[in-house]
């Protein structure tokens, strides 16, 4: 679902595509679980684009969270998209279950995939589209070949698993290096950079720096004193003002 701005004028050599839009995405793992209709349509509320849902199966990661009939329930309580982040170990079983549980975007996680390109394909064929997860240790390698088949490539500025952990920004190179190669095969106007684990007011400025522009947050949003709607805004001009492809 990348949408992007009208192109701006740059400086001269830039490419002509335009910019990617910035794009602020809440993951709902720490949202009051027993309330997640009313949750999400908060964050509707306060002016996020999309609603990331941290899929975990605890197998591929310690945790485990998010069922596709929770996901379900929640979907008549929001128009926003819904993505679903499979960290989990079998996304070719589960993947009908959440397109039809209403996400209309699949993460997998290459390092869960032994064939990833008939893995994507099988997300397209369900009628959502296809990104993919690097884990820290992962190379950009991993996804050199599959780019025609996502519309996303999810960076983890943390080890996947938990919300509320230090972001790693030693990470921001591998997200300058994704978004050159998006950059280089004149993809920025069909495959956005999205970053996701310790995103804040703090962080959210080198990652965009580093060239990503869909930026994941749970934490920052919840415990901004201001509430959820100055998070957002906070969160997207600083993501805004940084951004660099
Ligand atoms: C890790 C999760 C978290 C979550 C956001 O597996 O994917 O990254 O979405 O966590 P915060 O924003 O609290 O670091």
């Amino acid at each position: 679902m990348p949408s992007s701005e009208p192109a701006t004028p740059s400086a001269p050599g830039a490419t002509s595509d335009p910019a990617p839009r910035v794009q602020i995405a809440p993951s709902v793992l720490p949202a009051d679980f027993s309330r997640l209709g009313d949750e999400v349509a908060a964050l509707e509320a306060a002016g996020v684009d999309l609603i990331q849902w941290d899929v975990m199966d605890g197998q591929f990661v310690p945790n485990l969270t998010f069922g596709p009939a929770v996901i379900a329930a929640a979907r008549r309580h929001t128009t926003l998209p819904f993505e679903a982040h499979l960290m989990v170990y079998t996304p070719d079983v589960m993947a009908a279950e959440y397109v039809d549980a209403g996400c209309s975007r699949l993460i997998v996680h290459a390092e869960a995939c032994t064939h990833l390109h008939r893995t994507l394909g099988n997300i397209r064929s369900l009628g959502a589209t296809a990104a993919v997860a690097l884990n820290p240790a992962t190379p950009v390698t991993a996804i050199a070949h599959v780019l025609d088949l996502v519309d996303l490539v999810l960076v983890m500025t943390v080890n996947p698993g938990f919300g509320g952990q230090a972001y790693l920004a030693s990470m921001e190179p591998k997200i300058r290096e994704v978004r050159d190669l998006i950059e280089r095969a004149g993809l920025a106007a069909s495959v956005d950079v999205e970053v996701d684990g310790g995103i804040g007011p703090a962080t959210i400025g080198a990652a965009a720096a580093a060239g990503a522009n869909v930026l994941v947050a749970g934490s920052a949003l919840y415990r901004d004193p201001d509430g959820l709607a100055h998070a957002v805004t906070e969160l997207r001009a600083t993501a805004t003002a940084a951004f660099t492809r």
